[in-house]
């Protein structure tokens, strides 16, 4: 019977005549008998297998160097020692595939960097193991958030004619025969690689009620920071009838919500990160998940950073972007937990965002977190026609490339917000991990695109 690594280091028993396959880690020969470590990525552990000499498949013993893929059969019997409860007694061995000596990953533990250069091999080491299957258990969690609540999961296009952000960071999508002329395109029109589903999640949250997407996303920032990538994965829920409040509320339960998951699961890939990636991991997310995040008006957190007497890179001052220095100042220093800043200057924010009564500010909220700055970007839509049209003739945008945007607004208008949450972003949190590239299967910036 065939069994994941994971099963049969799991198990509660012996058992005879079980199957494993995988990679070699190690291996170990002495007259009477060869000692290989298989692991197969199911989990952290490598399984033990002892393969007397003479079994059945020996003799290909010398080619199961570190890297090979092997099978071997046998009886799972409880290890002498420390560590791990069972180890396989093999009846007999096959070599599946081969490995030169030369393998690139050696025992000694390897850069991040390095491994970046051989993207198709570092899933195969323990950290880039446990990174990747916590990214799988971190999107079942994002589900299982949405299921539980009754959202519906939507589809959004990854081509479209509109930039959400109106930031002009797309990526335009084009076929060979291209002309340049945007009528002579393939949709008769100029069309990008999508930087948000909002716009078109929000028509769906405006039939289906409670909606969220979770899907790549692409900009084309020229932004080489440990926490931008030119592709990424966004998740994307919209509420009908729904306010600023109920919005920040949602983001709080959310990321908490996300961060109790990966606490609360396996200890093995947890604990890897705790002790090798960051040493107060732990600590700071149980915070997260016990304590309300602090709220703070973009005004407030303006004061703050004015009063801070800190000597930031960038200007602080009403009106003013917060950079990355503001908002780790603000969550790592003054309030020491998760911050949720809300009511941000319209002239710094997105036409579709909601005008407050000052006609200054705009129902805008982001959700800070230590180490890492904003990980979470949402508001409360503008509903208004009259002033969402308002808001696109001062940023040009073109009535009739809107225009199904603004039927929402003619046909049974309500008040409806969302956020933006950056799935690399929650995963870098969780895991403590401090580059994009490290928690990305095959990273997209500026200058690279591998494999
Ligand atoms: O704040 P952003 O730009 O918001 C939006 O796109 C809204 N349309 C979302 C909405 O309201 N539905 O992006 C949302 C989040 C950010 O908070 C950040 O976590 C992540 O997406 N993000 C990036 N992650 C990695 N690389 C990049 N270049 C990112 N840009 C944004
Ligand atoms: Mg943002």
């Amino acid at each position: 019977m065939r069994r994941s690594v994971k099963k049969v280091l799991g198990g509660s028993e012996a058992a005879e005549g079980v199957t494993v396959q995988g990679w070699v880690r190690t291996r170990r020969d002495s007259k009477e008998f060869s000692f290989l470590e298989i692991n197969d990525g199911s989990c952290l552990g490598s399984l033990q297998v002892i393969a007397d000499v003479g079994i059945e498949g020996y003799d290909q013993v010398l080619g199961m160097t570190t890297g090979a893929a092997i099978r071997a059969t046998g009886n799972l019997v409880e290890s002498p020692g420390k560590g791990q409860k069972w180890e396989m007694q093999a009846s007999s061995l096959e070599l599946v595939g081969t490995a030169p000596e030369e393998y690139p990953l050696q025992k000694k533990r390897h850069g991040p960097e390095f491994l970046r250069e051989i993207a198709h091999l570092r899933p195969r080491t323990n950290l880039f193991g446990a990174i990747f299957r916590t990214r799988s258990r971190l999107a079942h969690a994002v589900h299982r958030f949405f299921e539980e609540r009754e959202f519906v999961y939507v589809h959004t296009p990854i081509i479209t004619a509109n930039d959400c952000e109106g930031a002009g960071e797309m990526f335009q999508v084009k076929t060979q025969a291209s002309t340049g002329k945007a009528e002579d395109e393939f949709f008769g029109k100029t069309t990008h690689l999508t930087v948000s589903g909002q716009l078109e999640g929000e028509t769906f949250a405006c039939a289906l009620s409670n909606i969220y997407t979770f899907g790549p996303t692409f900009r084309a920032e020229n932004s080489h920071t440990a926490r931008h990538a030119a592709e990424f994965w966004m998740i994307e829920p919209e509420m009908a009838f729904c306010n600023l409040e109920g919005d920040m509320d949602l983001a709080e339960e959310f990321v908490k919500s996300l961060t109790k998951a990966i606490l609360d699961g396996p200890e093995d890939d947890f604990g890897l990160f705790a002790k090798f990636v960051d040493k107060g991991l732990a600590e700071r997310l149980k915070f997260i998940v016990e304590r309300p995040f602090a709220r703070l008006s973009y005004s407030e957190a303006v004061e703050i950073l004015e009063r801070s007497g800190k000597d930031f890179d960038y200007p602080v001052g009403w009106g003013e972007n917060l950079q990355s220095e503001h908002e780790r100042y603000l969550t790592e220093e003054h309030c020491k937990s998760p911050v949720t800043v809300y009511d941000y200057p319209e002239a710094i924010k997105p036409f579709y965002m909601r005008r407050n009564d000052d006609e200054k500010t705009v129902a805008a909220m982001d959700v800070l977190v230590p180490g890492i700055g904003e990980i979470v970007g949402g508001s409360q839509r503008e509903e208004r026609l009259d002033v969402l049209t308002d808001n696109m003739k001062k940023d040009g945008l073109s009535e009739e490339v809107y225009c199904w945007y603004l039927d929402l607004r003619r046909y049974g208008t309500v008040p409806h917000a969302g956020f933006g949450a950056g799935f690399e972003r929650v995963l870098m949190m969780v895991t403590g991990v401090q580059n994009i590239r490290d928690v990305i299967p095959y990273p997209r910036t500026p200058g690279t695109c591998g494999p």
